[in-house]
């Protein structure tokens, strides 16, 4: 019998290094033997890649907020329905770069719509599945901001909303990590790539078969 599949979550705010992070952690799982499916949110399959295209860049005017909300929702039950739970029953551990605590921190939080409401959207879509570990990736905001410079490129329709959007994100992720602290690691992600990865190590290997 293959041991279960474990789902590990990575999230936090733009620069944060959660999918270089992610690819560290898989490379680390496969030198164990595992076999390690890594995806992203929105996208992860050619439906969820479609829907991705058009909440990062909107045709015409910008997305009403719940119209947002449904749309990262079903990009999401996509991706759950044909690649996560697949992978999972398979054994495979799953790596996924931001789930459904992003919706819950941007359009519930700071989006305004509350988190019953991304909660019930969840339930329907993707039968409420939860990663067996959200590696929420924190860090100060000026030097989260200037590794976000660095990286450069044009901001998305998200990324480019106003900095109290941003604290309010930071802000909602926090408070479901103290809400939830065994579902939850927060991982400071100030320091080198090693150091953090460490860190990340030492937060899921109690998962480890
Ligand atoms: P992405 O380029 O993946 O951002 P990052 O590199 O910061 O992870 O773009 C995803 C954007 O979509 C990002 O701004 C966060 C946002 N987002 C939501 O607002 N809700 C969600 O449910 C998800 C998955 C992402």
């Amino acid at each position: 019998m293959s041991t279960p599949g474990r789902f590990i979550a990575f999230e936090g705010g733009e620069g944060a290094g959660k999918s270089t992070q992610g690819r560290l952690l898989a490379e680390a799982l496969r030198a164990r033997g595992l076999s390690v499916v890594v995806t992203r949110e929105p996208g992860g399959t050619p439906g969820a890649e479609a829907i991705r295209a058009l909440l990062l860049d909107p045709p015409g005017e910008a997305w009403p907020s719940q119209a947002e909300a449904l749309l990262f929702a079903a990009a999401r039950a996509d991706h759950v329905a044909h690649l996560i739970r697949p992978a999972l029953a398979r054994g495979d551990w799953v790596i996924c770069d931001r789930f459904v605590d992003s919706s819950r921190a941007y359009q519930g939080g700071a989006g305004g719509l509350g988190d019953p409401a991304i909660t019930a959207l969840h339930a329907f879509g993707s039968d409420g599945l939860r990663p067996d570990r959200v590696i929420l990736l924190e860090g100060d905001e000026i030097a989260l901001s200037a590794r976000l410079e660095a990286r450069g490129g044009a901001a998305d329709a998200i990324e480019g909303r106003p900095a109290e959007y941003h604290r309010a994100v930071a802000a909602a992720f926090r408070a479901f990590a103290e809400a939830d602290p065994e579902g939850f690691a927060r991982i400071d992600a100030i320091g080198t790539q090693a150091d953090v990865h460490a860190r990340i190590l030492a937060a899921i290997v109690d998962l480890l078969p």
